[in-house]
């Protein structure tokens, strides 16, 4: 059985220092779509989101993009419960759109051990895009951007965990409008 969650977020000690605030969001995530409109002037790239985290962003990047984009969804899930990776790539659910000969941004939330992205791009790839570009507005100072091809990044950070802004622990604070740094109860 999971405890009550607090009343108000304000009074839940988890969430700990703010280190995004909703407005350096939403000025990055700006740039990101003049960016893209920019590179694909011309075009309709398709927006993949990746279920679940990166639902938020790819609201507000979608529509800082002056193009006519697609959207779709696809879910696959690496880490459990918990906030320990399992090390294993499961797709949950899979997009509906034809990929042949599109132009795809692989829209994420978060870069970490990248694993769950070579998994993506291995899938996506087979599928025969025109292009297939990566746009995370998270990766850790840790991970292996060019290694991964991971061509938009809004912000890189360090390895605490972080929730908020779409990132959750346990389904808790996808909906809080700053990225902040996850505190454990000292029972956990
Ligand atoms: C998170 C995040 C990325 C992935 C990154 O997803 O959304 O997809 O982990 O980690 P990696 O680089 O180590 O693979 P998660 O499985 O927690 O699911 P969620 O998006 O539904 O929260």
């Amino acid at each position: 059985m999971t405890d009550a969650p607090p009343t108000s977020l304000d009074d839940d000690p988890s969430i700990g220092r703010v280190l995004l605030s909703e407005e350096q969001l939403v000025n990055r995530i700006a740039e990101l779509g003049r960016q893209l409109t920019q590179d694909y002037a011309g075009r309709a790239p398709l927006l993949v989101c990746v279920l679940r985290g990166a639902y938020v962003f790819l609201t507000d990047l979608a529509r800082s993009i002056d193009l006519p984009v697609e959207i779709d969804f696809i879910a696959v899930s690496s880490y459990g419960a918990t906030t320990r990776t399992s090390g294993v790539v499961r797709l949950v659910k899979d997009l509906e759109v034809d990929l042949t000969d599109r132009d795809v941004i692989l829209v994420e939330d978060i870069v970490d051990t990248g694993l769950t992205l070579r998994y993506l791009r291995r899938s996506l790839e087979a599928r025969g895009p025109a292009s297939l570009e990566v746009c995370a507005l998270l990766a850790r100072e840790s991970a292996d951007l060019e290694g991964l091809g991971v061509r938009y990044v809004g912000f890189t950070i360090p390895g605490d965990f972080v929730i908020g802004y779409g990132l959750d622990v346990g389904e808790r604070y996808r909906n809080l409008r700053y990225l902040a740094v996850y505190e454990p109860p000292d029972d956990a």
